[in-house]
């Protein structure tokens, strides 16, 4: 079965709010297994199960949030030694910009041989009605084009 992990980091629980709500929306595509883990507790392990790759992580400071860098620094090297290309897609919760981790992260995929499979979507403020909205349908979008092999 195809299977879509949804790797997040969180703080104060925005983006974990905006990883459930990716979940949701991809788990109503029939066909997709949907897993989440927390960066913490995912490797490349479960980047080797998965045939799409979304990325929930939040701006600190101008920056990617640690958490979510020390999970790509950590997999770099083992996910190039086992051959992997995922789809992957971006989901980022900003207080009110969002650029900087934005083009960090894409700094960091594009040295993976990853492709793209969405536009990046970055939420700023509060998390609201709007961003979960935003946040399943991301998920749907991805988990659907998995299952069809656009990718
Ligand atoms: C230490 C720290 C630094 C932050 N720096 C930025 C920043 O540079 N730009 C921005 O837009 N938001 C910034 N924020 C706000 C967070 O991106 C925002 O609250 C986000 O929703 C946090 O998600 P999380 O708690 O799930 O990690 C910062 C928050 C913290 C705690």
């Amino acid at each position: 079965m195809t299977s879509l992990l949804i790797a997040y980091h969180s703080q104060s629980g925005a983006s974990a709010q905006l990883a459930r709500a990716a979940w949701r929306g991809a788990s109503a595509e029939p066909g997709v297994n949907v897993v989440v883990r927390r960066v913490w507790d995912a490797g490349v392990a479960e980047l080797r199960q998965a045939q799409g790759l979304l990325l929930v992580a939040a701006e600190n400071s101008g920056s990617l949030s640690g958490g979510m860098k020390d999970f790509l620094d950590r997999t770099f090297y083992p996910a190039i030694a086992s051959g992997l290309v995922l789809p992957y897609a971006v989901l980022l919760s900003a207080g009110n910009d969002g650029r900087g981790a934005l083009r960090q992260l894409q700094r960091i995929m594009s040295g993976y041989p990853f492709p793209a499979a969405a536009e990046p979507v970055v939420l700023r403020g509060e998390v609201s009605a709007a961003h979960l909205q935003a946040a399943g349908e991301l998920g749907a979008a991805f988990a659907a084009g998995l299952e069809m092999g656009i990718f």
